[in-house]
């Protein structure tokens, strides 16, 4: 094959070596518009993994890129005059330039034409002679740019400034180095890339770059005023720039993250990050285009496989790839922009926060990488939680926590779940054996199903309620028996259905109406859930005075049965929550409108409920962080001021669900999907919060406590299938300190050993 291939970056590069080396017949011409050592930046940063496919892929090149790499395991994170320095990391480091005369040695030795001051053109016509034309021109592609409409270009500009600087100063570790200054916080990420280099790469947010005057500054003032800022971590060593063509300003980069829908078009290929970016904070651009080169070339030398199947086979499985970084990258980068949200931490819990970022490492990770580092934060975690200091560490999901006089014996929470099993709103022996076993099961808090405060306030016929005297009675006797026989507290979650009742129970259709014996249903204004629903009917305020009585009445019978806590439930499209959606709120009178006046009977309702419930006893309310309907609907920003409305208001724990609130949505599922907005609204509105939703292993529940993105953490679905999961994930973290009911004893023991037995047989 005769192949073009445009840049001559690591992707190009690659690409020629991979294709010389599957088939030396293949002519290859590179084109690259630089001189073969003027290049941009500094040193880039690989894992151990992508040296290893390097070496498999060309052993001769993988094996001079693996001797001279700059090696380290350590990440020092500096923050409030503090360092915080955890091991086992494994990174390498090599020169970009290095890299680059490399490859360009072992291309021109394998016969690659190498075309150096080059300008490449951008038109298909004028690559008439060659059956491949390959796109490594990098993220400004201009062949791309050309060819746009085919290949379906999304770029996202990013908000932070950076400079991509270099000095003489040789980190002995990653280095993170956090600075206040009296415009802001600036932060530097660096590291070693050989025997007497180091990248440092200077990153801040727009606004504090403006207020240092950096928009305005030339090179040499910037340099300088970077070096002063920093002076602390590079020992006098000036701060180099390799961009000394550009003006001041332009210098500072906006990170642009590229997606593309389409990877070929006709017989031009993207390659590397002509075709995807991924954020300089997770280091993988160069990983991503020299393995998309190692891809590229082997399905294009397979025989028997067209080109078109071969096209088709390098996107699918690049672009799996390419999205599961950009995601990581996506919480990198959000993590930098958003990092004033977590400068209140410690500095040890910062450095946590800092290492999670990405969602990519989680507290396992952190433990096979560095246990005794993992374990100060284990203590550290612990110690704040009892208050006195730990020796012991152990798993962040079993540290107590107190909500007002209410202390729970660790973090995991079993969700509210409706059983739809109820008769005329009684709870029965059903309700006692099911509430009763997942209050056996360990979790420190278990959680009613949306318990309604009137019969024409449930969503089934089969829903429980709080709204007769024999509900106090059957709820007592659940009540007793949690306390009684475990360790559980337990909370009971109040709510009206509002434009979803009287619907069938879940299993016969979810938020489907009765076939029989409907009655008729209520909410903010004349919206339905669904145009299968009923219409509801709009509010007056003498139903709002009539509803709010019901939850004071509820709350106070919830009293009565010796209930721990209350909930209002005040999501998922229910009464309360098609008062706060802006979707199903059109009401022009002071509930419709602001988010003010959306949260005004919410808010009221709360207040009336929080004045009857006794003060030493704590209470939550759960909202829906987002409706997934963009500016449409409720969004993440308001879901902040909503958390704040409701800690004002007396809620002490803010549940943070999300969704289910407009029949059309269309919510981003994953693991832990829910937890960044929990996350964000405990640390932006300073208060307490609770993650839920698809969270599963003890590892996400850890990952999450001791990064500070939650307080406590509610699974639903697991706790359906598995009552016993604190119990078996204290088993399998060989944690002891949980109380198991006597009579299962023997079996925890039994289940700790065989656990602790496959551990040891596996390492
Ligand atoms: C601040 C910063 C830090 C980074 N740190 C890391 C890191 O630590 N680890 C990592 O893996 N990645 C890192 N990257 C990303 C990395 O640099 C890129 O992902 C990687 O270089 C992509 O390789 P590429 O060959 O696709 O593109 P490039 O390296 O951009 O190469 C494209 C080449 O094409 C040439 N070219 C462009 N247009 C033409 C034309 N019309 N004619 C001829 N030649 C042309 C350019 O001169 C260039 O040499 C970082 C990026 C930045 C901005
Ligand atoms: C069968 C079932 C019933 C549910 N009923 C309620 C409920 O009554 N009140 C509520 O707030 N959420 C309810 N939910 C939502 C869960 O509390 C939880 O937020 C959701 O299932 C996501 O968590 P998971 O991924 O751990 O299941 C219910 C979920 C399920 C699966």
């Amino acid at each position: 094959m005769r192949i073009a291939c445009l840049g001559g970056g690591p992707a190009g590069l690659y690409f020629a070596i991979s294709m010389k080396l599957r088939d030396p017949a293949h002519e290859v011409d590179l084109f690259e518009r630089n001189r073969a050592d003027d290049t941009f930046g500094w040193g880039v940063v690989f894992s151990d993994q992508t040296v290893e496919n390097l070496l498999a892929n060309d052993p001769v090149s993988g094996a001079t890129i693996r001797d001279e790499f700059a090696h380290w395991d350590d990440i020092e994170v500096h923050i409030h005059g503090e360092t915080i320095r955890s091991s086992g990391h494994g990174f390498i480091g090599i020169g970009r330039k290095r890299l680059l005369r490399i490859l360009q040695d072992r291309a021109r030795d394998l016969g690659v034409n190498l075309h150096f001051e080059h300008e490449a053109s951008a038109r298909l016509e004028d690559w008439a002679g060659y059956d491949l034309v390959i796109a490594a021109d990098g993220a400004n592609s201009r062949i791309r740019t050309a060819y746009a409409e085919h290949f379906g270009v999304d770029i996202q500009v990013r908000r932070n400034k950076f400079f991509w600087f270099g000095t003489e100063k040789v980190f002995e570790a990653f280095t993170f180095a956090f600075e206040e200054t009296e415009a802001g916080w600036i932060w530097a990420h660096a590291y070693r890339f050989d025997e007497g280099f180091s990248t440092f790469i200077v990153e801040t947010s727009p606004e504090t770059w403006a207020k240092l005057g950096l928009d305005r500054m030339d090179q040499g003032e910037a340099i300088a005023l970077c070096e002063r800022i920093f002076a602390r971590y590079l020992d006098g060593r000036p701060l180099l720039s390799n961009a000394a063509h550009l003006p001041g300003p332009q210098a500072w980069l906006t990170f642009r993250r590229i997606v593309c829908a389409t990877w070929h078009y006709r017989n031009l290929i993207l390659l590397g990050d002509a075709a995807h970016t991924a954020h300089f904070s997770i280091g993988s651009g160069t990983k991503l285009a020299l393995e998309d080169a190692i891809k590229l070339a082997e399905v294009l030398n397979r025989p028997g496989l067209g080109r078109e199947e071969a096209l088709a086979e390098y996107q699918a499985e690049r672009n799996l790839e390419v999205l599961k970084l950009q995601n990581s990258a996506r919480n990198s980068t959000e993590w930098f922009e958003t990092l004033e949200r977590y400068l209140h931490f410690e500095p040890i819990q910062f450095a946590y926060s800092l290492l999670t970022r990405s969602q990519r490492v989680s507290h396992e990770n952190l433990r096979l990488r560095d246990r005794p580092w993992l374990e100060g934060v284990e203590r550290w975690f612990q110690s704040k939680a009892v208050g006195t200091p730990v020796n012991d560490p152990a798993p962040p999901m079993f540290a107590p926590y107190r909500l007002r006089d209410m202390r729970l014996a660790n973090r995991i929470v079993v969700s509210p779940m409706a059983m739809y099993s109820a008769q005329d709103g009684m709870p029965n022996d059903f309700h006692l054996v099911h509430y009763g076993t997942r209050a056996q099961g360990g979790a420190g808090l278990v959680y009613t199903e949306m318990t309604c405060v009137s019969a024409e306030g449930r969503i089934s016929p089969g829903c429980t309620g709080m709204y007769a005297p024999e509900h106090v009675a059957a709820w007592k006797r659940i009540v007793d028996f949690v306390h009684a026989n475990t360790d559980a507290r337990i909370c009971l979650q109040l709510g009206h259905s509002g434009p979803k009742g009287s619907t069938k129970v879940g299993w016969e259709g979810n938020d489907a109406p009765l076939e029989a014996g409907n009655w008729p249903v209520i909410a903010a204004s004349e919206v339905p859930w669904s145009a299968a629903n009923q219409m509801p009917r709009a509010m007056t305020r003498a139903d709002m005075d009539a509803i709010l009585a019901q939850f004071v009445a509820a709350v106070s019978m919830g009293e009565e049965a010796g209930f721990d806590m209350v909930e209002l439930h005040a999501a998922h499209g229910y009464l309360l929550s098609s008062f706060i959606s802006p979707l199903s709120n059109r009401r022009t009178d002071e509930y419709g409108g602001s988010l003010a006046n959306r949260l005004r009977f919410p808010l009221e309702v709360f207040a009336a409920m929080r004045a009857a419930w006794p003060v030493e006893k704590p209470m939550s309310v759960r909202i829906s962080a987002t409706d997934w309907m963009g500016e449409a609907g409720v969004t993440p920003d308001e879901a902040v001021r909503i958390g704040e409305a409701f800690a004002e208001a007396g809620a002490d724990l803010i549940d943070v669900s999300a969704g289910q609130t407009w029949a059309e949505a269309r919510p981003v599922y994953g693991r832990m999907f829910q937890t960044p907005f929990a996350d964000r609204i405990r640390n932006e509105a300073r208060v307490a919060t609770m993650a839920v939703g698809n969270i599963y292993e003890p590892d996400h529940a850890n990952s999450i406590l001791a990064a500070g993105r939650a307080d406590l953490v509610a699974l639903a679905r697991p706790h359906l299938i598995d009552p016993m999961w604190t119990l078996r994930s204290a088993a399998a973290q060989g944690h002891r300190g949980v109380r198991v009911p006597p009579q299962y004893l023997n079996g925890m023991e039994q289940l700790a050993r065989n656990l602790a037995r496959d551990a040891e047989f596996k390492a």
